[in-house]
């Protein structure tokens, strides 16, 4: 399973790319206005310098809705660096510019997925990962998971090389019922990366044994 982190926030990525697990970053146009990036320039500099930070796959998002729009932005992002996924919305435009991507060689990131039958429309347009947002399902009273299930299933069906990417990954329990479930790869905020660490008898365990070490030593 990948793990990608979901922010723009070079520190941030930083942080999860020196854990040494850290397999890529999305990005989306919220996320990169809480940083406060704007205008072409600086957003072509930002995700450079995301790229410098990391291995392979930086998702850009474009902004465009119309597929001639869509076409002409993608392939900009995509000459910043070979480590760019271009993400595209979920719409008509979006599916034929991911076909188009796809047939050019450039890598998609299909995003603001909540169903089945949009998974299938994004696999069959030849996109690289598919984004479900499982906590927004989730905050509307569906279930997000049952999603991650069922696009699997359908992928696996198929043999689909779209890659199965939950987003909108809230918390680190999400994060291990996708990986029981079969996601690809994760996109989450850092805390749920570093929340995987955390266990009470980790602490109180180590505490004891440096505590004993200390003993022995007649510290
Ligand atoms: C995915 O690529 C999106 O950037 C992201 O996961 C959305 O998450 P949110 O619902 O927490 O904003």
């Amino acid at each position: 399973m990948k793990f990608f982190i979901d922010t723009a926030n070079l520190d941030e990525i930083k942080e999860a790319y020196d854990l040494g697990v850290l397999d890529g970053v999305t990005t989306n146009p919220s996320l990169m206005a809480k940083e406060g990036i704007s205008g072409d320039e600086k957003v072509r500099a930002h995700y450079k310098a995301i790229c410098d930070i990391v291995d392979d796959n930086v998702s850009a998002e474009v902004i465009s809705t119309d597929f001639e729009g869509m076409i002409k932005e993608g392939k900009e992002l995509a000459k910043i660096d070979n480590k760019i996924v271009v993400k595209v919305p979920m719409i008509g435009d979006g599916v034929k510019a991911i076909k188009y991507f796809h047939n050019e060689g450039i890598r998609t990131n299909c995003t603001l997925v909540f169903s089945a039958g949009q998974a299938i429309l994004a696999a069959k347009a030849g996109a690289s990962f598919v984004s479900p947002f499982i906590g927004r399902l989730d905050d509307i009273s569906y279930d997000g998971l049952e999603l991650i299930e069922q696009i699997v299933h359908i992928y696996d069906n198929y043999g689909f090389a779209t890659q199965v990417l939950a987003a909108s990954v809230r918390h680190s329990m999400h994060l291990i019922k996708c990986a029981e479930l079969g996601a690809d790869v994760v996109t989450c905020p850092l805390k749920v990366i570093t929340g995987l660490l955390k266990h009470p008898l980790t602490d109180s365990g180590l505490a004891q044994f440096l505590a004993d070490h200390a003993k022995a030593a007649g510290k």
